[in-house]
């Protein structure tokens, strides 16, 4: 259950006092980004370099059947150019990215703005080199490794469109990504280590290609020197590429409201969506998100532990902190690896002020004990951050009392990958936080609760419901990729007039919003997002299986586990073997993200009459609250629950 009633951790006077925004600037501020979203965009545009300063702000509409959202659409500018060519004359020297291998062997690496300059260039004129133009899609499989940012960059310098596929997605997931924006190259490396093992993701790749329906060519980046099946004409090493080729490349022209990636992510029904960014908004929103949720100031070191896979990796390590000349640490490898102390000793090392993480890392940490934590020096931390999905009160405590010792705010942002960068966040040296809550909106975000079943806007305090954006902020998605009716059915269909965000929330006696979890049936497994409908149409490709429905249960780390109810076909019995071999499958399927915890045999499943499986009992069944199921009175086979119940499995 909920608990709001949480005691408020005000930010020091002296933080307040440092800070870029204080509570006084917040609530001006905020209150101008709301009437006036012109002039306050508008002014915070100067922050990006434009070729041709927009004359035009906000032009958007929620409208259901019009949906349309443009943001500076008559400005034009470069984002390779916006992250690094206007830093080059004042910090070409200072340190853009730090790199942290897997192994922790000393061989860190420090890329200085200018040194960043050069790799990007170069990658961009072999990208030229392959025949990618602007408008052209790249798909990026790589590990964490500075050659991904470099390729993001390099994309967004000439113009193309990148599409980073999570490396922990299996062949056939990363095909599908392929042949979803019909990519002209695909950018992999040899080998990549985590926590100690390589993944074979060139294997992975080739594996992939064989499902590929159109003509693509293969980048590979030497990584970690596994042999490669390099196949003629379609194959390239980056190096042997890279050879002779000229580190100036002109960034290309760009409006504000061409794209710059697709990134594919899990909706409540069918394969993963492309959501589309663009140039301008997305740019701005990531960058003043960036400086003032972490309060990042000149000289900090800042780390965000995502993968450049997800959102979070694109936004809080690439766009937002490169945009704002930053420092920004990237690690490859896992926080328990070598040891659970990992994290701390990165903090150590390099002196870190702003960490970045998810509750299951924090969760994960906080189960190995606090020594690993406190023989390390983490005095340069100033603001700690989570994301991904709700903290639990005790692992919030953890996280300020043993890893901040007490002294750095905590910023717990709401987001998705849909909205490019923070909605609801705490800004450190404004907003008291309670552990729990992601507090209040960003500037420009106008937060709604909905009541379910009416679509109406509950007033006032102390209400719960649906969350909804009533308006647009530049940050915004533009597009499901290659599909618009899809983007307006799945977020502007059911509540008319408002953006959907998909969760439910409380907003209590402060106005503060406490996210409630998913209404859709997406589930948040260790802060990734996982559709049941794509686990439930990997189990049914198995020979063995009828049908399967899924459904998330509370789990102590990862915050959701993937629960299965699976129905076989006639001459197969249910073994313990055949789970195994069902949760492999899935695994190989979409990847370890999405491999099964929990499979229960069912030789049938809660249906309507009309043939809709009722996940709501099988949550229910699954979390052990069989006693209040609720109705079920438009069971077609009330049976069959009985049977569910009987057999749930253990946990
Ligand atoms: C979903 C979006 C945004 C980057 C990471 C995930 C959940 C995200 C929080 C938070 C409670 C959260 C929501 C949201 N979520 N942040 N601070 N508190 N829930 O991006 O994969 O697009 O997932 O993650 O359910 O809808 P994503």
């Amino acid at each position: 259950m909920l608990d709001t009633d949480q005691k408020m951790h005000a930010p020091s006077d002296d933080f307040a006092a440092s800070a870029h925004i204080d509570r006084a600037r917040y609530d001006e501020m905020y209150a101008r980004s709301i009437h006036d979203p012109d002039g306050f965009w508008g002014e915070h545009a100067k922050r990006l370099d434009w070729i041709k300063a927009p004359t035009k702000v906000k032009n958007t509409s929620f409208d259901y059947g019009n949906v349309s959202i443009k943001w500076f659409e008559d400005g034009t500018l470069n984002v390779a150019a916006n992250c690094i060519d206007r830093h080059l004359t004042d910090r070409g020297d200072q340190t853009a990215i730090i790199w942290v291998p897997d192994e922790d062997d000393g061989s860190d690496q420090h890329i200085t703005y200018k040194q960043l300059s050069s790799h990007v260039n170069k990658f961009a004129n072999v990208l030229k080199k392959m025949g990618v133009e602007k408008g052209d899609r790249v798909v990026i499989y790589l590990p964490m490794i500075p050659q991904a940012a470099y390729a993001m960059l390099a994309c967004a310098r000439i113009g193309a469109v990148h599409s980073v596929v999570f490396a922990g997605f299996s062949p056939d997931a990363l095909a599908q990504r392929v042949n979803g924006c019909e990519a002209k190259v695909v950018i992999t490396s040899d080998g990549a280590p985590r926590g100690g093992k390589v993944t074979d993701l060139k294997g992975n790749t080739d594996r992939a290609m064989d499902k590929v329906t159109h003509d693509a060519q293969v980048l590979v980046v030497k990584r970690h020197g596994q042999p490669c099946n390099m196949v003629e004409g379609r194959d390239h090493w980056l190096h042997e590429m890279e050879d002779g080729v000229d580190d100036h490349c002109d960034p290309v022209e760009m409006n504000a409201e061409d794209p710059l990636f697709v990134l594919y992510t899990s909706g409540s029904t069918g394969a993963p969506k492309g959501v589309v960014h663009t140039t301008g908004g997305y740019l701005l929103y990531t960058a003043i998100t960036h400086e003032y949720t972490f309060d990042y100031k000149d000289g900090d070191v800042y780390w965000c532990t995502a993968d450049v896979g997800w959102v979070t990796g694109h936004s809080y390590i690439v766009y937002g902190p490169l945009a704002n000349g930053a420092t920004t640490l990237m690690f490859e490898g896992v926080p328990t690896y070598p040891d659970a102390g990992r994290c701390w000793k990165i903090v150590q090392d390099h002196k870190v002020a702003q960490f970045y993480t998810a509750p299951t890392a924090i969760r994960a940490l906080m189960g190995k004990g606090d020594d690993f934590v406190t023989k390390y020096d983490r005095s340069s931390i100033k603001v700690l951050g989570t994301v991904g999905e709700p903290i639990n009160p005790e692992a919030w405590n953890w996280y300020d009392k043993v890893v901040g010792e007490g002294r750095c705010p905590i910023v717990d942002t709401w987001w998705q990958t849909e909205t490019g960068g923070h909605m609801l966040t705490p800004l450190p040296g404004a907003t008291p936080t309670k552990p729990g809550s992601a507090t209040l909106p960003f500037f420009g975000i106008k937060p709604v609760v909905l009541d379910p079943e009416a679509g109406t806007e509950k007033d006032g305090n102390g209400v719960e419901g649906i969350l909804a954006i009533a308006d647009s902020w530049p940050g915004q998605m533009r597009t499901v990729y290659g599909d618009h009716e899809r983007f307006e059915n799945t977020y502007f269909q059911q509540y008319k007039g408002y953006y959907f965000s998909g969760d439910g929330c409380t907003r209590d006696e402060d106005s503060y919003y406490w996210i409630t979890g998913r209404v859709d049936d997406v589930l948040n497994v260790s802060g990734h997002r996982m559709g049941t409908a794509e686990v439930e149409s990997a189990l049914v490709a198995h020979p063995a299986v009828s049908e399967a429905a899924v459904v998330g249960v509370p789990h102590d780390v990862k915050g959701q586990g993937i629960y299965c109810y699976v129905s076989l076909m006639a001459g197969h019995d249910p073994s313990d073997d055949l789970k195994k071999e069902l949760a492999d499958w899935v695994r190989k399927e979409i990847g370890p993200i999405a491999k099964p915890d929990f499979i229960q045999f069912a030789p049938g499943l809660p249906k309507t009459r009309s043939g809709k499986i009722m996940r709501r009992i099988l949550r229910k069944v699954a979390a052990n609250e069989h006693d209040s199921l609720g109705d079920t009175s438009t069971l077609a086979e009330p049976e069959v629950v009985d049977d569910l119940i009987e057999h749930r499995l253990n946990r």
